[in-house]
C-alpha cells in the first residue's frame, strides 16, 4: 500500500513539475531576478520584437533543461549526484521564471510550440538516463555547452540599452557553465564531435521556429 502511494505521490509530483514548466507564469524563482532595479530600456518597435524573439528562444531553452533534468530523474540512478542534479534543476527554474517575467515586461509571450519541445526533451532525458548515468550526464554536459554557445551569441545581439535582459542571460550563462562542469566532474563522458553538431542542428531548427512561433 505505502509503495502504490509512493508511486501516486511521484505521479502528482511529476504532474505538478510539468504545470509549473509549461503554465505560463507559474514557476517561482528561488532566487530574485538579476535584472534587479536596473532601469528599463526605451526600445524601438523592432529592437523590442527582435528581444522578445531572442527572451522567447531562451525561455524555451529552460522549459527543455526541466524537461531534460525531470526525465533523466525518473530513470537515472545517479547515487552520488542526485543532489547536485536537484540543484542544477532548481536554478534552471529560476532562468524559467526570469526569461518569463523578462517577456511580460517586453510585452512578449513564451512559445506555442514548448509542449512540443517538453516532451521531446523529457523523452530524451529518460532515455539517456536509462543508458546510464555517463550517458545522460554527458547529455547534461552537452547540452549546458550548446545553452551557453546560444547565450554568448544572444548577448551579442540583444540591443545594447536593454541592461535588464542583458543582467539575466549573463547570469544564466555562469549557472550554465557551472553545470557543465559539474556534470563533467561526476562522471559525464564528452560526447563526440559530430553528436554535438547534430544536437546543434536539432537546437538551430529549434530557436528558428521558437522566435517566431
Ligand atoms: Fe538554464
Ligand atoms: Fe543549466
Amino acid at each position: 500500500m505505502s509503495r502504490q502511494l509512493s508511486a501516486t505521490d511521484q505521479w502528482i509530483g511529476q504532474f505538478d513539475s510539468v504545470l509549473r514548466t509549461l503554465v505560463p507564469h507559474a514557476a517561482q524563482a528561488s532566487r530574485p531576478s538579476p535584472a534587479g532595479e536596473l532601469p528599463e530600456a526605451s526600445l524601438s518597435e523592432v529592437e523590442r520584437e527582435h528581444t522578445v524573439g531572442l527572451m522567447r528562444i531562451n525561455h524555451t531553452g529552460e522549459v527543455c533543461a526541466q524537461a531534460l533534468y525531470q526525465g533523466q530523474g525518473l530513470t537515472a540512478k545517479l547515487p552520488d549526484t542526485r543532489e547536485q542534479m536537484e540543484r542544477a534543476a532548481q536554478e534552471e527554474i529560476d532562468h524559467l521564471a526570469w526569461c518569463d517575467a523578462r517577456l511580460q515586461e517586453l510585452d512578449g509571450r513564451t512559445s506555442l510550440l514548448n509542449p512540443l519541445f517538453y516532451a521531446a526533451s523529457f523523452g530524451l532525458g529518460a532515455v539517456a538516463g536509462a543508458v546510464g548515468d555517463r550517458v545522460s550526464l554527458g547529455f547534461v554536459a552537452a547540452t549546458e555547452e550548446q545553452v551557453g554557445k546560444h547565450l554568448d551569441e544572444h548577448l551579442h545581439e540583444l540591443p545594447a540599452a536593454d541592461r535588464r535582459s542583458r543582467a539575466v542571460l549573463e547570469q544564466m550563462c555562469e549557472d550554465e557553465a557551472h553545470h557543465e562542469r559539474w556534470a563533467l566532474e561526476a562522471g559525464g563522458m564528452r560526447f563526440p564531435l559530430p553528436v554535438k553538431l547534430g544536437m546543434r542542428l536539432v537546437s538551430k531548427a529549434m530557436t528558428q521556429s521558437v522566435y517566431r512561433l
